[in-house]
């Protein structure tokens, strides 16, 4: 079973699909670490982003690792963050990683969060969840993650980036027809988590 999670930047993606994986005993594809990692081995080394894609070593964990070393925290700052959104717009870029997902989701159990999972990658998941939370809340949550002191300059990257993804041409970032929204405004993880859970023991 595949339920994919897509949603934009601080919307809960990754908290819930960690603990909803966790609750279930499925393994968890965090996809945008792929796009992040990528992104990375660019700005270090730059070079032919299709390319670089295509031989991508990334290992997906507790740690993030890319050729072997350990990037976790590497990935997340915003330099990464925004040239991870400019990468992703490369078709060959996007085919390259998403073969590579859907090797992993081929067997087993899967929690799989991004922002194409339910409608490109795994479009017959047997649970879609869109999760969305207001612009202001979102910047806030990733403020904290992040220990940036002022928001509002959150607020202002991540506008830019959901436009990016929102408005690129390939697999832009929607809602599968058949996703579930779920807003995440004000609500806590548990909760969220524990909707989820109801729709997966529904789907099976
Ligand atoms: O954690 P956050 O939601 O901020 O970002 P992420 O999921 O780590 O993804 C980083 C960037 O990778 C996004 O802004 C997207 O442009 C891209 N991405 C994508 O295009 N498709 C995915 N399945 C996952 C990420």
């Amino acid at each position: 079973m595949v339920i994919a999670i897509d949603g934009p930047a601080g919307s809960g993606k990754s908290t819930v699909a960690r603990a909803l994986a966790e609750a279930l005993g499925f393994r968890y594809l965090n996809s945008g670490a792929m796009y992040r990692a990528l992104a990375l081995s660019l700005l270090e080394r730059p070079g032919d982003a299709a390319e670089r894609a295509r031989e991508l070593d990334v290992e997906l964990g507790d740690d993030v690792r890319l050729d072997g070393r350990d990037v976790t925290e590497a990935i997340r700052s915003p330099e990464v963050s925004e040239a991870a959104s400019r990468i992703a717009t490369v078709p060959e870029v996007r085919s390259a990683l998403v073969d590579g997902q859907r090797a992993a989701l081929a067997g087993g159990d899967w929690v799989a969060e991004g922002r194409d999972i339910g409608t490109v990658v795994t479009p017959d998941a047997a649970v879609k969840v869109f999760l969305t939370a207001t612009p202001e809340e979102r910047a806030r949550r990733r403020a904290a993650d992040l220990g940036a002191a002022d928001w509002r300059v959150v607020l202002r990257d991540q506008t830019l980036r959901d436009a990016q993804d929102r408005e690129r041409e390939h697999s832009p970032l929607r809602p599968a027809e058949d996703a579930v929204e779920i807003d995440t405004t004000g609500r806590s993880v548990d909760d969220v988590v524990a909707e989820i859970a109801k729709l997966a023991r529904r789907a099976n």
